[in-house]
Protein backbone atom coordinates (compact mmCIF):
# COMPACT_ATOMS: atom_id res chain seq x y z
CA UNK A 1 0.00 0.00 0.00
CA UNK A 2 1.54 3.32 -1.27
CA UNK A 3 1.80 5.28 2.46
CA UNK A 4 0.91 8.43 0.10
CA UNK A 5 -2.59 6.87 -1.38
CA UNK A 6 -4.76 8.38 1.73
CA UNK A 7 -3.63 11.92 0.85
CA UNK A 8 -5.79 13.82 -1.97
CA UNK A 9 -4.09 15.03 -5.11
CA UNK A 10 -3.11 18.96 -3.95
CA UNK A 11 -0.84 17.13 -0.91
CA UNK A 12 0.47 14.76 -3.29
CA UNK A 13 1.81 16.97 -6.01
CA UNK A 14 3.27 18.40 -2.51
CA UNK A 15 4.98 15.45 -1.70
CA UNK A 16 7.02 15.34 -4.44
CA UNK A 17 7.86 19.01 -4.28
CA UNK A 18 9.51 18.34 -1.21
CA UNK A 19 11.20 15.32 -1.84
CA UNK A 20 12.77 17.38 -4.75
CA UNK A 21 13.88 19.74 -2.93
CA UNK A 22 15.17 17.43 -0.30
CA UNK A 23 17.32 15.24 -2.85
CA UNK A 24 19.00 18.53 -3.95
CA UNK A 25 19.59 20.05 -0.82
CA UNK A 26 21.32 16.42 0.84
CA UNK A 27 25.36 16.03 -0.03
CA UNK A 28 25.55 13.82 -3.00
CA UNK A 29 26.47 10.69 -2.43
CA UNK A 30 29.39 10.85 -4.97
CA UNK A 31 31.18 13.05 -2.37
CA UNK A 32 33.05 12.47 0.41
CA UNK A 33 32.14 11.61 3.33
CA UNK A 34 30.47 8.99 1.26
CA UNK A 35 29.60 6.39 3.77
CA UNK A 36 28.00 9.63 6.15
CA UNK A 37 26.43 10.97 2.80
CA UNK A 38 24.54 7.71 2.07
CA UNK A 39 23.43 7.70 5.74
CA UNK A 40 22.12 11.01 5.66
CA UNK A 41 20.24 10.22 2.10
CA UNK A 42 19.09 6.86 3.11
CA UNK A 43 17.44 8.10 6.38
CA UNK A 44 15.62 11.17 4.52
CA UNK A 45 14.85 9.89 1.07
CA UNK A 46 12.76 6.84 -0.31
CA UNK A 47 9.62 6.60 2.46
CA UNK A 48 7.93 8.56 4.52
CA UNK A 49 4.92 10.78 5.08
CA UNK A 50 5.79 14.11 4.71
CA UNK A 51 3.82 15.42 6.95
CA UNK A 52 5.92 17.72 8.54
CA UNK A 53 6.63 19.65 4.92
CA UNK A 54 3.12 19.23 3.99
CA UNK A 55 2.02 21.42 7.44
CA UNK A 56 4.77 23.96 6.11
CA UNK A 57 3.32 24.06 2.18
CA UNK A 58 -0.42 23.86 3.72
CA UNK A 59 -0.16 26.95 6.45
CA UNK A 60 1.65 29.16 3.49
CA UNK A 61 -1.18 28.01 1.73
CA UNK A 62 -3.77 29.31 4.05
CA UNK A 63 -1.49 32.47 3.73
CA UNK A 64 -1.83 32.78 -0.08
CA UNK A 65 2.02 31.69 -0.55
CA UNK A 66 2.76 28.91 -2.24
CA UNK A 67 6.11 30.19 -3.59
CA UNK A 68 9.88 28.92 -3.46
CA UNK A 69 9.83 30.83 0.19
CA UNK A 70 8.67 27.51 1.34
CA UNK A 71 10.80 24.97 0.29
CA UNK A 72 13.71 25.63 2.91
CA UNK A 73 11.34 25.69 5.84
CA UNK A 74 9.61 22.75 4.87
CA UNK A 75 13.39 20.78 4.04
CA UNK A 76 14.27 22.10 7.40
CA UNK A 77 11.34 20.35 9.40
CA UNK A 78 11.65 16.75 7.50
CA UNK A 79 15.60 17.48 8.13
CA UNK A 80 15.04 17.65 12.01
CA UNK A 81 12.55 14.71 11.95
CA UNK A 82 14.39 12.50 9.77
CA UNK A 83 17.30 13.17 12.61
CA UNK A 84 14.91 12.30 15.34
CA UNK A 85 13.49 9.26 13.45
CA UNK A 86 17.25 7.85 13.25
CA UNK A 87 17.97 8.38 16.53
CA UNK A 88 14.53 7.23 18.47
CA UNK A 89 15.57 4.14 16.54
CA UNK A 90 19.68 3.41 18.08
CA UNK A 91 19.79 1.00 20.70
CA UNK A 92 20.09 3.19 23.51
CA UNK A 93 16.70 4.54 22.60
CA UNK A 94 13.85 2.67 20.98
CA UNK A 95 16.21 -0.17 20.08
CA UNK A 96 14.10 -0.70 16.16
CA UNK A 97 15.20 -2.47 13.31
CA UNK A 98 13.24 -1.36 11.15
CA UNK A 99 11.79 1.69 9.89
CA UNK A 100 9.51 3.13 6.80
CA UNK A 101 9.15 -0.33 5.83
CA UNK A 102 13.34 -0.73 5.33
CA UNK A 103 16.16 -1.81 7.92
CA UNK A 104 16.52 1.07 10.23
CA UNK A 105 19.75 3.77 9.57
CA UNK A 106 22.04 1.81 12.68
CA UNK A 107 21.30 -1.62 11.20
CA UNK A 108 22.32 -0.43 7.60
CA UNK A 109 25.29 1.83 8.23
CA UNK A 110 26.39 1.00 12.12
CA UNK A 111 25.30 2.75 15.05
CA UNK A 112 28.47 5.43 14.75
CA UNK A 113 27.39 6.59 11.33
CA UNK A 114 23.57 6.68 12.39
CA UNK A 115 24.90 8.78 15.18
CA UNK A 116 26.47 10.99 12.94
CA UNK A 117 23.76 10.85 9.76
CA UNK A 118 21.51 12.23 12.84
CA UNK A 119 23.85 15.27 13.84
CA UNK A 120 25.05 16.23 10.23
CA UNK A 121 21.30 16.34 9.47
CA UNK A 122 20.26 18.55 12.11
CA UNK A 123 23.08 20.93 11.35
CA UNK A 124 21.67 20.83 7.43
CA UNK A 125 18.20 21.87 8.36
CA UNK A 126 19.77 25.30 10.28
CA UNK A 127 22.31 25.70 7.19
CA UNK A 128 18.91 25.51 4.76
CA UNK A 129 17.22 27.87 7.03
CA UNK A 130 19.99 30.56 7.90
CA UNK A 131 20.81 30.13 3.57
CA UNK A 132 17.32 31.44 2.83
CA UNK A 133 18.12 35.15 2.41
CA UNK A 134 14.71 35.88 0.83
CA UNK A 135 12.81 34.93 3.73
CA UNK A 136 10.66 36.99 5.54
CA UNK A 137 11.33 36.93 9.14
CA UNK A 138 14.49 34.27 8.86
CA UNK A 139 15.61 35.19 12.16
CA UNK A 140 12.58 34.18 14.18
CA UNK A 141 11.80 31.07 11.71
CA UNK A 142 15.62 29.75 13.40
CA UNK A 143 14.47 30.63 16.41
CA UNK A 144 11.29 28.59 16.15
CA UNK A 145 13.06 25.39 15.12
CA UNK A 146 15.93 25.45 17.16
CA UNK A 147 13.30 25.55 19.96
CA UNK A 148 11.18 22.90 18.58
CA UNK A 149 13.98 20.86 18.85
CA UNK A 150 15.57 21.30 21.57
CA UNK A 151 14.94 20.41 25.52
CA UNK A 152 11.65 22.00 25.45
CA UNK A 153 10.47 20.71 22.78
CA UNK A 154 11.46 17.52 20.81
CA UNK A 155 14.73 16.84 22.97
CA UNK A 156 13.24 17.17 25.69
CA UNK A 157 9.92 14.93 25.08
CA UNK A 158 12.48 12.26 24.20
CA UNK A 159 14.12 12.05 27.69
CA UNK A 160 10.28 12.34 29.46
CA UNK A 161 9.64 9.18 26.84
CA UNK A 162 12.61 7.53 28.21
CA UNK A 163 12.47 8.46 32.13
CA UNK A 164 8.89 7.54 31.95
CA UNK A 165 9.16 3.77 30.52
CA UNK A 166 7.88 1.30 33.24
CA UNK A 167 5.97 4.13 35.37
CA UNK A 168 2.82 4.77 34.87
CA UNK A 169 1.63 8.73 33.88
CA UNK A 170 -1.47 11.00 34.46
CA UNK A 171 -2.70 11.63 31.27
CA UNK A 172 -1.80 15.25 32.16
CA UNK A 173 1.91 14.00 32.09
CA UNK A 174 1.12 11.52 29.00
CA UNK A 175 0.18 14.89 26.94
CA UNK A 176 3.15 16.94 28.48
CA UNK A 177 5.55 14.29 26.94
CA UNK A 178 3.66 14.25 23.93
CA UNK A 179 3.21 17.56 23.01
CA UNK A 180 7.52 17.79 23.36
CA UNK A 181 8.24 14.79 21.48
CA UNK A 182 6.07 14.70 18.40
CA UNK A 183 3.60 18.57 18.91
CA UNK A 184 6.41 21.04 19.27
CA UNK A 185 8.29 20.02 15.64
CA UNK A 186 4.42 20.05 14.24
CA UNK A 187 3.89 23.34 15.77
CA UNK A 188 7.02 24.38 14.33
CA UNK A 189 6.11 23.29 10.72
CA UNK A 190 3.02 25.16 11.25
CA UNK A 191 4.09 27.93 12.41
CA UNK A 192 7.41 28.58 9.99
CA UNK A 193 4.45 28.25 6.53
CA UNK A 194 2.56 30.35 8.72
CA UNK A 195 5.28 32.86 8.91
CA UNK A 196 7.01 32.40 5.13
CA UNK A 197 3.32 33.41 4.36
CA UNK A 198 3.35 36.89 6.36
CA UNK A 199 1.16 35.57 9.04
CA UNK A 200 -0.32 38.21 11.91
CA UNK A 201 -0.34 37.71 15.62
CA UNK A 202 -3.99 36.52 15.41
CA UNK A 203 -3.65 34.22 12.37
CA UNK A 204 -0.51 32.80 14.01
CA UNK A 205 -2.67 32.40 17.09
CA UNK A 206 -5.36 30.41 15.24
CA UNK A 207 -2.99 28.48 13.51
CA UNK A 208 -1.36 27.40 16.64
CA UNK A 209 -4.01 26.39 18.02
CA UNK A 210 -4.68 24.05 15.03
CA UNK A 211 -0.94 22.93 15.21
CA UNK A 212 -1.36 22.05 18.98
CA UNK A 213 -4.61 19.81 17.87
CA UNK A 214 -2.99 18.30 15.33
CA UNK A 215 0.33 17.06 16.72
CA UNK A 216 -1.07 15.52 19.74
CA UNK A 217 -3.90 13.96 17.56
CA UNK A 218 -1.10 12.48 15.59
CA UNK A 219 1.09 11.30 18.08
CA UNK A 220 -2.31 9.72 19.50
CA UNK A 221 -2.35 8.12 16.21
CA UNK A 222 1.06 6.41 16.50
CA UNK A 223 0.20 4.74 19.99
CA UNK A 224 -3.29 3.16 18.46
CA UNK A 225 -1.50 2.29 15.25
CA UNK A 226 1.28 0.50 17.33
CA UNK A 227 -1.74 -1.74 19.15
CA UNK A 228 -3.80 -2.12 16.15
CA UNK A 229 -1.08 -1.66 13.06
CA UNK A 230 0.28 -4.85 11.48
CA UNK A 231 4.28 -4.55 10.67
CA UNK A 232 3.79 -4.60 6.93
CA UNK A 233 1.52 -1.88 6.72
CA UNK A 234 2.91 0.69 9.42
CA UNK A 235 6.65 0.34 8.35
CA UNK A 236 7.73 -0.33 11.38
CA UNK A 237 7.89 -3.18 13.83
CA UNK A 238 4.39 -3.03 15.75
CA UNK A 239 3.44 -3.54 18.95
CA UNK A 240 6.73 -2.47 20.40
CA UNK A 241 5.16 0.12 23.13
CA UNK A 242 3.34 -2.37 25.11
CA UNK A 243 6.76 -4.70 24.78
CA UNK A 244 8.89 -1.81 25.61
CA UNK A 245 6.58 -0.87 28.81
CA UNK A 246 6.09 2.41 26.94
CA UNK A 247 3.42 5.03 28.39
CA UNK A 248 0.90 6.27 25.41
CA UNK A 249 -2.95 6.80 24.72
CA UNK A 250 -3.95 2.99 24.82
CA UNK A 251 -2.26 1.95 27.82
CA UNK A 252 -3.19 4.89 29.74
CA UNK A 253 -6.83 5.60 28.81
CA UNK A 254 -7.42 2.50 26.76
CA UNK A 255 -8.08 1.82 23.29
CA UNK A 256 -11.86 3.68 23.00
CA UNK A 257 -11.21 6.46 24.67
CA UNK A 258 -8.36 7.41 22.42
CA UNK A 259 -10.45 7.10 19.32
CA UNK A 260 -12.53 9.52 21.55
CA UNK A 261 -9.69 11.77 22.43
CA UNK A 262 -8.63 11.71 18.59
CA UNK A 263 -11.91 12.81 17.37
CA UNK A 264 -12.27 15.65 19.74
CA UNK A 265 -8.82 16.44 18.75
CA UNK A 266 -9.77 16.89 15.33
CA UNK A 267 -12.87 18.96 15.94
CA UNK A 268 -11.08 21.32 17.81
CA UNK A 269 -8.79 21.70 14.77
CA UNK A 270 -11.17 22.19 12.33
CA UNK A 271 -12.62 24.76 14.70
CA UNK A 272 -9.51 26.63 14.91
CA UNK A 273 -8.71 27.29 11.11
CA UNK A 274 -12.76 28.09 10.12
CA UNK A 275 -12.05 31.71 10.62
CA UNK A 276 -9.10 31.40 7.43
CA UNK A 277 -12.20 29.93 5.49
CA UNK A 278 -11.36 28.41 1.37
CA UNK A 279 -7.59 28.66 1.97
CA UNK A 280 -7.09 26.46 4.47
CA UNK A 281 -8.78 23.51 3.06
CA UNK A 282 -5.20 21.58 3.10
CA UNK A 283 -4.55 22.05 6.41
CA UNK A 284 -7.92 20.66 6.92
CA UNK A 285 -7.56 17.73 4.95
CA UNK A 286 -3.90 17.56 7.05
CA UNK A 287 -5.98 17.36 10.46
CA UNK A 288 -8.40 14.82 9.02
CA UNK A 289 -5.19 12.65 7.87
CA UNK A 290 -3.30 12.86 11.17
CA UNK A 291 -6.60 10.91 12.88
CA UNK A 292 -7.17 8.35 9.96
CA UNK A 293 -4.09 7.22 8.56
CA UNK A 294 -3.26 3.32 8.40
CA UNK A 295 0.53 4.11 7.80
C1 LIG B 1 6.83 8.82 13.40
O1 LIG B 1 6.57 9.93 12.60
C2 LIG B 1 7.26 9.26 14.73
C3 LIG B 1 6.32 10.13 15.43
C4 LIG B 1 6.68 11.33 15.77
C5 LIG B 1 4.99 9.66 15.77
P1 LIG B 1 5.86 9.77 11.19
O2 LIG B 1 4.71 8.83 11.33
O3 LIG B 1 5.58 11.12 10.63
O4 LIG B 1 7.00 9.05 10.33
P2 LIG B 1 7.29 9.07 8.77
O5 LIG B 1 8.04 10.31 8.49
O6 LIG B 1 5.99 9.01 8.02
O7 LIG B 1 8.13 7.83 8.54
C1 LIG C 1 9.07 9.16 18.22
O1 LIG C 1 8.03 8.59 18.92
C2 LIG C 1 9.13 10.63 18.42
C3 LIG C 1 10.34 11.17 17.82
C4 LIG C 1 11.12 10.56 16.97
C5 LIG C 1 10.72 12.49 18.19
P1 LIG C 1 7.89 7.02 18.76
O2 LIG C 1 9.08 6.31 19.33
O3 LIG C 1 6.54 6.62 19.19
O4 LIG C 1 7.96 6.88 17.17
P2 LIG C 1 7.97 5.51 16.37
O5 LIG C 1 6.72 4.78 16.79
O6 LIG C 1 9.24 4.81 16.72
O7 LIG C 1 7.91 5.98 14.94
MG1 LIG D 1 10.44 6.68 20.85
MG1 LIG E 1 10.25 4.76 18.44
MG1 LIG F 1 5.32 5.13 18.17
Amino acid sequence: MNPNSELGPALQALIRRADAALALALPAEALPPQTLHRAMRYAVLGGGKRLRPLLVYAAGAALGESGAVLDAPACAVELIHAYSLVHDDLPAMDDDDMRRGRPTCHIAFGEAMAILAGDALQALAFELLAHDRHAPHGIEMLRVLGRACGAEGMAGGQALDLSAVGRRLSLTELEHMHACKTGALIRASVQLGALAGGADQATLDALDRYAQAVGLAFQVRDDILDVEGESAVIGKTAGKDAAAAKPTFPSIIGLEASGERLQTLINDAIASIKPLGERAVLLEELARYAAARHH
